[in-house]
C-alpha cells in the first residue's frame, strides 16, 4: 500500500514540475519581442519581410536609406553604380533614416535584405552598427536572383560575433509551411 502512494505521489510531483517549466517556457516565448527588420531597394524583400512579419506576429521595420537608390544605382553592370561602388568598398556606410523602432526593446530580430555580390548590401552593416546588439538573437533573410544566403550569414557572423546568430534562409519562392518550418527551429 505504502509503495502504491509513493508511486503515484512520485508520477503526480513529475507532472507538476513538466507542466510548471512548460508554462514558464510558453511564458517566455510570450515574452519574447520580435521584430522583422529590412531593406529593399526594389521591392523583392519588402514583400518576403511583410510574410515573416505575419506569421511571427512581429513588428515590422524598414531600413530606409537615406538616399533613396534610383534605378541606375541599382545597374551592376556599371562598375560605376552606386550600388557597385559602395559593394567595392566593404567599408562604406550608407546613412539610414532614424528606425521607427527601439532596437533595445527587441529580444530577436530578423534581418532582411537582397544578395547584393553574393553577400549583404553594406547598408546592412550599418544598420548592425547603429544599435547595441550584443546578446540578441539575430536571424538572417534574403532574396536574391538566385544566389545562396551562406555568404552573408558568414560574413555577418565575422563582423558581428558578439551577436547571436541563427541560421538564416533565402526566400525565393519558399512556401508558408517551410517559412513556419524555420521560425520554429
Ligand atoms: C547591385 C546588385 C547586385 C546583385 N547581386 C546579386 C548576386 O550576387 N546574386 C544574386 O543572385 N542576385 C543578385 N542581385 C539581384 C537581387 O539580389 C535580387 O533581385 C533581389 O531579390 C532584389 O531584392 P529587392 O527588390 O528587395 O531589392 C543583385 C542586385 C543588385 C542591384
Amino acid at each position: 500500500m505504502k509503495k502504491r502512494i509513493f508511486l503515484i505521489l512520485t508520477v503526480m510531483t513529475a507532472f507538476c514540475l513538466t507542466a510548471c517549466s512548460q508554462s514558464s517556457k510558453n511564458k517566455e516565448n510570450k515574452n519574447m519581442k520580435t521584430l522583422v527588420a529590412y531593406f529593399s531597394a526594389s521591392g523583392t524583400t519588402r514583400k518576403a519581410a511583410e510574410r515573416l512579419a505575419k506569421a511571427t506576429g512581429a513588428t515590422l521595420c524598414e531600413i530606409q536609406p537615406q538616399q533613396p537608390y534610383t534605378d541606375a544605382d541599382l545597374d551592376w553592370t556599371d562598375k560605376q553604380s552606386r550600388s557597385n561602388v559602395e559593394m567595392e568598398n566593404r567599408n562604406s556606410r550608407p546613412a539610414i533614416k532614424k528606425l521607427s523602432v527601439n532596437i533595445a526593446d527587441y529580444d530577436v530580430i530578423y534581418v532582411g535584405f537582397p544578395i547584393w555580390w553574393y553577400t549583404c548590401p553594406t547598408i546592412i552593416n550599418t544598420f548592425m552598427e547603429s544599435a547595441d546588439f550584443k546578446g540578441k538573437t539575430v536571424i538572417p533573410f534574403a532574396t536574391s536572383g538566385g544566389s545562396t544566403i551562406a555568404k552573408a550569414c558568414t560574413d555577418l557572423k565575422t563582423a558581428y560575433p558578439e551577436v547571436n546568430w541563427k541560421s538564416g534562409l533565402l526566400m525565393n519562392g519558399v512556401s508558408d509551411s517551410e517559412i513556419n518550418k524555420w521560425i520554429n527551429r
